[in-house]
């Protein structure tokens, strides 16, 4: 089968954030749960204000902005581009409709494919706009889980509820050697600056979970008082276990009776034991890995242990896994112990495009793996995924080291 065009990619990918809208209202798209997270219409007019202001502006020979005042409003935080306006005020935009951010994509999307007609050196630039809009599809359902998650109706965003999962597979352990191995992308492939150069790095021995911490093995973990226990937590975790009067996940939540329930995009199900356990924070994961005799995985040995594996693609929910070592990609992101760094020899793009990744490097964590909604053609073994250590409203899971 022939590969697509340019142009088909990018109508594909454009179209796809068009469709995750589908099951929702103007209001849902316009609501903001919390600062880190951004409505609905925000990330449809975000994605295409990347495309109008880093692939027109500097190539469409008589460019002219589609509004001026867009240029700020969805402006997530290129401070080379100029005024933005607040992360946290982005909930207070009733204007412009919705309406009007589909004229404003469809507009764009006229413009880049004429481009593109003409141009045949944008490849580079159009890929990392589409990577980047499939970064913006993963966290508009992550989003909107986030903001119906908030509602005592327990909107579903997907009605049809889940299906019960059949057991998990016991727990095993996959071991791999040490030794001086490459990690950091290779090949031709699209991957983005963070990922890059590929480099020499130490391991030693390590067995890895063969897959990830189900629901039933956290629940033990709670039901074994994990969360007040502080010898299992780090300082800083237990501080946020404190203050916050953390009890268990994100989205978790015990009836009188005692029964657990989970708030899924297909709306509030009975907790499955056998599925993995989301909605972590680092801290979380920390603590139950060490109440279960293991640690994280550091970066460098998830990497090398996921360098060939298949990438298998995910839905609304994470999946129960299956045999073999599984649920690297397609289920929940990893936590692992390293610190979002810069490899040795990280050189971020000039211009504003540089504030993509590098200036992030500082007091976040390295997830690996790829999530149940991730996009397909989304996730690789060295991909970096980073968060703060308490950040929960992504599908963050275990997967277990030793
Ligand atoms: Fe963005």
């Amino acid at each position: 089968m022939r590969a697509p065009s340019l142009a088909e990619q990018y109508g594909a990918v454009r179209r796809r954030s068009l469709q995750l809208a589908e099951p929702l209202s103007d209001e849902d798209c316009g609501a903001q749960s919390m600062p880190d997270a951004s409505p609905v219409k925000w990330h449809l007019a975000h994605t295409t204000w990347f495309f109008e202001t880093f692939v027109l502006e500097p190539h469409e020979a008589d460019f002219a902005p589609f509004n001026p005042a867009f240029r700020v409003l969805f402006n997530s935080y290129y401070n080379g581009i100029g005024e933005r306006h607040p992360r946290a005020q982005r909930g207070l935009l009733t204007r412009p409709s919705m309406a009007e951010v589909r004229a404003y994509r469809a507009n764009v999307d006229t413009r880049v494919l004429r481009l593109l007609e003409v141009r045949g050196d944008l490849d580079a630039l159009i890929g990392l706009g589409l990577q980047h809009e499939q970064q913006h599809q993963e966290l508009l359902l992550t989003d909107v889980k986030h903001l119906l998650a908030q509602s005592a109706l327990l909107p579903a965003y997907w009605p049809t509820p889940l299906a019960p999962a059949s057991a998990a597979p016991a727990l095993t352990w996959h071991a791999f050697d040490g030794g001086l191995r490459q990690m950091g992308h290779a090949g031709d492939g699209f991957c983005f600056d963070n990922e890059l150069p590929r480099h020499p790095v130490y391991v030693a021995p390590f067995e890895l979970a063969a897959r990830l911490v189900t629901n039933g093995e956290y629940l033990a973990f709670i039901e074994a008082g994990g969360y007040r226990d502080p010898a299992l937590w780090l300082a800083e975790g237990w501080d946020v276990v404190g203050t916050q009067r953390l009890a268990h996940p994100l989205y978790w939540r015990r009836d009188a009776d005692g029964q657990w329930y989970e708030f899924t995009l297909h709306g509030e199900q009975q907790l499955d034991l056998a599925r993995p356990v989301t909605h972590l924070s680092l801290y979380e994961a920390a603590a139950c890995a060490h109440w279960m005799g293991a640690r994280l995985p550091t970066e460098a040995e998830w990497e090398l242990a996921a360098q060939g594996a298949s990438i298998a693609h995910g839905a609304l929910h994470p999946a129960v896994a299956g045999p073999g070592l599984d649920q690297l990609f397609g289920a929940c992101w990893q936590w692992t112990s390293s610190s979002y760094s810069p490899y040795p020899g990280y050189a971020s793009a000039p211009g504003a495009l540089g504030e993509y990744n590098g200036k992030f490097m500082l007091n976040q964590y390295v997830l690996r793996g790829a999530s149940c909604v991730t996009p397909p053609g989304h996730a690789r073994a060295s991909y970096r995924n980073f968060f703060p250590a308490g950040a929960r409203w992504q599908f963050t899971g275990l997967r277990l080291a030793r």
